[in-house]
């Protein structure tokens, strides 16, 4: 079983404003498809105190998958993908490039989610969008593949040819 954890990324409901519905509803996924979600936590769109959420759960090897929601989009705050950037010894391009083209099918507005997904050490950090709706689409886009990349992660052997999905 991997372990996970979910990261909201909101001002307002760092400080209190709103109730944070994505990272509970993200958290619920998570364990309904297997992973023990370890941590949760709420940071403000500050890029700094990002990174530092990040650099803590995937340095002390808390969990190794990282799942992040908000900040992605186009508001003046909005720093998720950079602050995720910034962390990642190498970028995984294919996870918001999947998450994009499935949600495109559900809404154009799709395309203004600019995701990131990377490795950090042994961990793989993947944003989602903000809303409860967007976050549960875009995650389930690329759930099922998932378990297999955290292998090649690990270094376990993988065998590629068996993967029907
Ligand atoms: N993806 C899916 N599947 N469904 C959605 O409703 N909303 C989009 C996009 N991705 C959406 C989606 C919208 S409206 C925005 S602005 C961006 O995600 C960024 O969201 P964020 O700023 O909350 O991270």
């Amino acid at each position: 079983m991997y372990k996970a954890a979910v990261i909201t990324v909101s001002d307002r409901c760092a400080c209190g404003e709103r109730p944070d519905e994505g990272g509970p509803l993200v958290a619920r996924a998570l364990k309904e498809a297997g992973y023990e979600v370890v941590k949760t936590q709420i940071v403000p769109d500050e890029k700094e105190q990002i990174e530092r959420a990040l650099c803590e759960i995937a340095d002390a090897r808390e969990a190794e998958l990282i799942v992040t929601t908000g900040g992605t989009g186009f508001a003046p705050r909005d720093i998720t993908p950079e602050a995720t950037t910034a962390v990642c010894d190498k970028l995984c391009p294919g996870i918001p490039e999947a998450m994009r083209y499935a949600s495109m099918q559900i809404t154009k507005r799709a395309m203004l989610s600019r995701s990131q997904a990377g490795i950090r050490k042994g961990s793989l950090i993947i944003n989602l969008p903000g809303s409860p709706k967007a976050a549960r689409e875009n995650l389930e886009a690329v759930l099922s593949a998932l378990d297999h990349g955290l292998k090649m992660l690990e270094g376990k052997p993988s065998d590629c040819a068996k993967i029907k999905d």
